[in-house]
């Protein structure tokens, strides 16, 4: 049985008709760089999550690179982060001139940690402190970081939160007071990447930010199209930022989808549980499901012994698997000169090395999701 990591044909058959009139409709208006499309996008996303604006950008990337020079985020400033995530969320803070701050992560989440993250704080200097502008908390794999805590510090510390939510559109996170609250809507901006092997992919690179904030969307709008406003006149310096029309429609397709979607992903979860369960496989730690709406855009495992071993043997034995991320971003060669040594920050460099994404993609079916497990337990059975 062959099972893919993912299968974006399998989704696409489904759509396909619906996507052909989209984008003819772009074909026929011939306008293709922001205009109604966008718009209408950028209105569903905001109403999806929970926002009152969002705007649409070039990429996930563009996304976090926009917000932070939005925010006025610049050379010598600090911003603080998880080193246990994609490369583009620490990337975006060293193009603008600024230097990234780790904060471990939970073992259990993959995410950052609070109360290490207000320790951190707590232990600089005040010359230091006063150089920290921005926490991006990243919600990794398709939970949400444990946001009140860190909305908490963020408040108390007078800190702008860019939530990196590239890979949690429409995952929720329960509130002190039991509201749910919507990933991208907690912060100051929250940054979407429609990579195509997202849960809301587009057909090329797409992005989008969100906002709570009247200020921050109009100056978002200003520094996606170089910072001109009128046009050719500028009074910031922003960059091409702006999303095609084409990828706008064939999104706001498959917006409608997202949900139905979703509710696959988290059975096909459900139905791992309940497999590794009924198998009783040692030494494998299932995903923490701890949020109000978990949306799995990966679905990562963790093998205390023979991470490796096991991935060798899944792909030969047909299956897509896949380590996010091999090499957490503390001990990166690019950013050597940060000082930093893999002891620092220990959980992130185990998880590094102990965890496995499996395929979860909506269109997984029951038996396949069998056959992995029933692989695994096998290689459990006959290698350690
Ligand atoms: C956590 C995280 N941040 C940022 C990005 C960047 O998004 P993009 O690939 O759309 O630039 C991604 C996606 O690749 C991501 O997973």
């Amino acid at each position: 049985m062959k099972v893919p990591l993912l299968d974006l044909k399998k989704q696409y058959k489904s759509i396909r008709e619906e996507i052909m009139k989209a984008t003819r409709e772009v074909f026929d208006s011939q306008r293709f760089i922001l205009g109604p499309k966008v718009e209408e996008l950028e209105n569903k996303i905001a109403f999806y999550c929970q926002c009152r604006y969002a705007v649409g950008v070039s990429s996930g990337t563009d996304a976090l690179l926009i917000s932070l020079m939005t925010a006025g985020v610049g050379f010598g400033d600090l911003v603080i982060t998880t080193p246990y995530t994609f490369f583009a969320t620490v990337g975006s803070i060293v193009r603008v001139g600024a230097v990234p701050v780790f904060v471990d992560i939970d073992e259990d989440t993959y995410n950052i940690d609070p109360k290490k993250l207000e320790a951190t704080i707590v232990s600089m200097d005040e010359e230091r402190k006063s150089r920290v502008k921005v926490i991006i908390p990243v919600h990794l794999f398709g939970q949400c970081a444990d946001m009140e805590p860190i909305l908490d510090v963020a408040r108390g510390n007078g800190l702008t939160i860019i939530e990196d939510a590239a890979q949690a559109i429409g995952a929720e996170y329960e509130l002190r007071d039991g509201s749910a609250k919507r990933a991208g809507s907690m912060g100051q901006f929250g940054c979407f990447s429609f990579f195509p092997s997202k849960n809301l992919g587009a057909f090329g690179d797409a992005g989008m930010v969100t906002t709570n904030d009247e200020d921050l969307y109009e100056r978002l709008k200003i520094m996606r199209a170089h910072g001109s406003k009128p046009k050719y006149h500028h009074s910031l310096v922003g960059g091409n930022f702006r999303l095609d029309a084409l990828q706008a429609a064939i999104l706001a397709v498959k917006l409608e989808h997202l949900d139905e979607w979703t509710t696959r992903r988290r059975e096909n979860a459900n139905h791992y549980r309940k497999a590794f369960q009924d198998e009783g496989i040692d030494g494998i730690s299932l995903p923490i499901d701890i949020v109000k709406r978990h949306i799995y855009n990966q679905f990562v495992i963790k093998i205390r012994e023979g991470r490796d071993s096991l991935k060798k043997y899944l792909k030969e034995n047909g299956i897509g698997c896949e380590v996010y991320y091999p090499v957490p971003l503390h001990i990166q060669a690019c950013f050597g000169s940060l000082g930093y040594r893999p002891e620092d920050f220990p959980l992130s460099v185990r998880a590094a090395e102990t965890s496995l994404a499996l395929p979860i993609y909506p269109e997984l079916t029951g038996d396949q999701i069998d056959y992995v497990v029933e692989m695994i337990k096998n290689f459990k059975k006959n290698n350690i």
